[in-house]
C-alpha cells in the first residue's frame, strides 16, 4: 500500500503530467485535489500528444481510475468535452459530489474582474477564482446540488447527466483512496501559485501543496508515504507576478522554442527566468518533499550556461552538466527522476530511491 503525491514546486508547468504518466503505470487510482480547468498538463507519449485540464492525467493509463476530489472546482461542460477528446468513458473517472461546480457566471465574473483590475493577474479566465470565492462565501453549488436540481436545466447540469459517471459518495471515494494498493496524487499548478504561500495576489485560488492534498481529498496525512517535487531547471510563468532573474531575450527564446514554453491552457508565451534554488529548498521543507523530479534537462543542455539563485539568493551562471549536483547539494533532496526529452527512454531514474 503506497500513497505518493506529485507536486509542482514552481509556477505550474513543471512537467508534472509526464512524471504522473510514468508513475501511474503502477497505480490503481490517480487523484486530483485542487484547481479545475485552469490547469493544463501536456503529455507526449508514443508519438501522441494530449493535454489534460480537469481529468487526472493518470486516468489515461488502463487500469488506473481518475478521481476528481472535493477540493477541485469542476466545469462540467468542459469536462464532458475533455473526456470525449481523450477517449475516456464514465467508468474511467469518479467525481466527488462535494466538489464545487463552475457555472457560466463564474467565467463571466473572472473576465469582468480581470478587465477592471488596475494591475492584472493574468488569470486563465476559466472561472476558477470566482467559483472558489462562492464556495468560501457559502453560496456555491456543488456537483451534488446540480445533480439534485438537474430538472432545473442548466448547461452544467445537462453535461453532468450526459457524462453519466456512476455517481458515488464522498465516503466511497475516501474508501477507494484508503483501500487501493497504490494511489498517486496529482498536484495542479505549483507551490509558487499557492493561495497562502505564493506571491499574493498573483496566485491561483487553491492550496497547491501538501495541505491541499489532505483537505482536498480527505486523506490522513500519516498515510502519505512519499512526496515527489517536480521542477525544471529554469522558472517559467504565464501570468503576472514576481520572478527570479529573467533571462536575456536571446536565451529566453531558445528555452521557449526547445521547451515548448507556451501556456497549455491559454497558449500565451511564458516568461523565462533563473532556477530559484532558494525557493525550491523552502518549498521542499514546507511540503515534506522526499525526492525531486527534474524535467526539461535537455533544454538546459541547449544553453551555454544556466542561471541559478543560490541559498543566499545570489544569481550565478553555471554549466548545464553541473546542475544535477548543485540542485541536490543546495536543496538537500535527492533527484529521483530526470527528463531529457519527451521519449520514455529519455527519463533517467535513480534506482536507489523507489517511490513504489
Ligand atoms: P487562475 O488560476 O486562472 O485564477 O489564474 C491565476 C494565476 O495562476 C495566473 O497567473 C495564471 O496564469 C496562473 N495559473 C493558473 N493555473 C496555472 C497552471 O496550471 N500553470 C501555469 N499557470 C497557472
Ligand atoms: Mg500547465
Amino acid at each position: 500500500m503506497r500513497r505518493v503525491a506529485v507536486l509542482g514546486l514552481q509556477y505550474g508547468d513543471e512537467g508534472k503530467g509526464r512524471i504522473v504518466m510514468e508513475l501511474a503505470k503502477n497505480a490503481g487510482v490517480c487523484a486530483r485535489f485542487n484547481g479545475g480547468p485552469n490547469a493544463g498538463h501536456t503529455v507526449e507519449s508514443a508519438g501522441l500528444k494530449w493535454v489534460t485540464h480537469q481529468v487526472p492525467t493518470g486516468a489515461m493509463i488502463k487500469g488506473c481510475i481518475g478521481v476528481l476530489g472535493r477540493g477541485m472546482v469542476i466545469d462540467a461542460v468542459k469536462l464532458e468535452k475533455e473526456m470525449r477528446d481523450l477517449g475516456l468513458g464514465r467508468n474511467d473517472v469518479k467525481i466527488d459530489p462535494c466538489a464545487h461546480a463552475i457555472l457560466a457566471r463564474h467565467v463571466g465574473i473572472d473576465a469582468e474582474t480581470e478587465q477592471s483590475r488596475l494591475s492584472k493577474i493574468g488569470t486563465t479566465l476559466t472561472g476558477n477564482g470566482p467559483c472558489y470565492s462562492d464556495k468560501a462565501f457559502r453560496r456555491g453549488f456543488r456537483i451534488k446540488d446540480l445533480l439534485k436540481e438537474i430538472k432545473i436545466s442548466s448547461p452544467a447540469g445537462e453535461a453532468l447527466t450526459r457524462i453519466g459517471a456512476p455517481w458515488t459518495t464522498s465516503e466511497e471515494i475516501n474508501d477507494l483512496l484508503r483501500k487501493t494498493r497504490n494511489v498517486l496524487i496529482e498536484g495542479a499548478h505549483g507551490f509558487g501559485l499557492d493561495l497562502d504561500f505564493g506571491d499574493y495576489p498573483n496566485v491561483t485560488s487553491s492550496a497547491c501543496g501538501i495541505g491541499g492534498v489532505c483537505s482536498g481529498l480527505g486523506m490522513d496525512p500519516r498515510s502519505i508515504d512519499h512526496v515527489m517535487g517536480v521542477i525544471k531547471p529554469y522558472t517559467t510563468r504565464v501570468g503576472a507576478g514576481a520572478m527570479p532573474k529573467e533571462y536575456p531575450e536571446e536565451e529566453a527564446e531558445i528555452i521557449r522554442k526547445s521547451g515548448h514554453e507556451f501556456g497549455s491552457t491559454t497558449g500565451r508565451p511564458r516568461r523565462i527566468a533563473s532556477l530559484d534554488l532558494n525557493w525550491i529548498k523552502r518549498a521542499c521543507e514546507i511540503n515534506g518533499v522526499n525526492s525531486l523530479a527534474v524535467t526539461h534537462m535537455d533544454v538546459a543542455f541547449d544553453l551555454d550556461y544556466v542561471l541559478i539563485n543560490d541559498f543566499r539568493n545570489d544569481v550565478h551562471k553555471v554549466r548545464p552538466d553541473s546542475l544535477h549536483g548543485i540542485i541536490e547539494e543546495t536543496v538537500g533532496v535527492p533527484i529521483e527522476l530526470e527528463g531529457f526529452g519527451p521519449d520514455n527512454k529519455a527519463l533517467r531514474r535513480n534506482h536507489e530511491i523507489r517511490v513504489w
